[in-house]
């Protein structure tokens, strides 16, 4: 039983939805605990391919939940780093998009960011409005930001907190696509089950691969994917995929 977000099964696709309206979801200990453990047993579930994460029309999620943390003292977060089991979310091996409607601001923002990618309604609004409330952004937004956009408009929206509309967020890459505010959600879930259809293996490599673009220089990045790539070679799934081009016909990847 969870308090804070709903959580279903859509065909392959674990779909996670942030459900605190009457804080615009904004994200406390509560939420990481179930986003994180919703995405773990996803993740174990062999019959899940693909996480979608989402919130509601209004709000994806509208920060760290302010109030709370408006009562921690510096010895509370310097005993026990509130924001740790966030990382648990980059650990999870299977493809998650965010489907972001309304207000993904500060920490929202951030866990977007956290997401493989991110599609956007035309009503998404983007912000790291932290500097507004004498904090910067603590779940990596200075970092994936920067490494998103450039240094330019990374420290643009970091030291005004001004929000941006979906369409700015497309021009300067924060997000993948926009889409209909009525048909956000399903058209994330219909390309979260394409991926989710394809190998395992090989969606596992191909985030890990373009994740050490993310996290290592060139040359390092380059040679884990070649190892990725490599690797996939020692797989029934490569065999399957290239057999099944061959023979012109759909390929059935065992382990999706
Ligand atoms: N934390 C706690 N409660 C929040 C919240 C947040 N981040 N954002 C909104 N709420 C609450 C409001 O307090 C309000 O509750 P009450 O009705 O009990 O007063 C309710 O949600 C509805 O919000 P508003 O009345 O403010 O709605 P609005 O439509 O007028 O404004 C908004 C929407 C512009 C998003 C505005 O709510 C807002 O500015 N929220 C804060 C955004 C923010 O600063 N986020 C960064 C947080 S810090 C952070 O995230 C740190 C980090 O990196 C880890």
């Amino acid at each position: 039983m969870t308090e804070t977000i709903r959580i279903e099964t859509r065909g392959s696709v674990g779909l996670i939805t942030l459900d605190r309206p009457e804080a615009l979801n904004a994200l406390n200990d509560a939420v990481m605990r179930e986003v994180v453990a919703a995405a773990e047993t996803f993740e174990a579930d062999a019959s899940v391919g693909a996480i979608v994460i989402t919130g509601s029309d209004k709000a994806f999620a509208a920060g760290a939940d302010i109030k709370a943390m408006a009562a921690l003292t510096y010895t509370d977060v310097s005993a026990d780093d509130p924001l740790a089991d966030w990382d648990r979310l980059l650990a999870i091996r299977i493809p998650v998009i965010a489907a972001v409607s309304g207000y993904a601001l500060g920490g929202g923002c951030e866990l977007a960011m956290m997401c493989d990618t991110v599609f956007a309604s035309e009503t998404a609004k983007f912000g790291q409005p932290e500097i507004l409330l004498g904090i910067i952004p603590g779940i990596g937004g200075t970092q994936r930001l920067t490494r998103a956009v450039g240094k330019a408009v990374a420290m643009d929206l970091v030291l005004t907190g001004r929000t941006i509309d979906a369409d700015e967020a497309l021009r300067i890459g924060l997000v993948a696509r926009v889409l209909p505010a009525d048909s956000l959600l399903e058209e994330t879930i219909a390309v979260a089950e394409q991926i989710a259809q394809r190998s395992r293996l090989a969606n596992a490599a191909a985030k890990r691969a373009v994740n050490a673009a993310f996290e290592l220089p060139l040359v390092d990045g380059l040679a884990a994917e070649r190892a990725e790539f490599l690797d996939l070679f020692a797989t029934e799934d490569r065999a399957e995929g290239m057999a099944a081009f061959i023979e012109k016909r759909p390929a059935n990847f065992r382990h999706r």
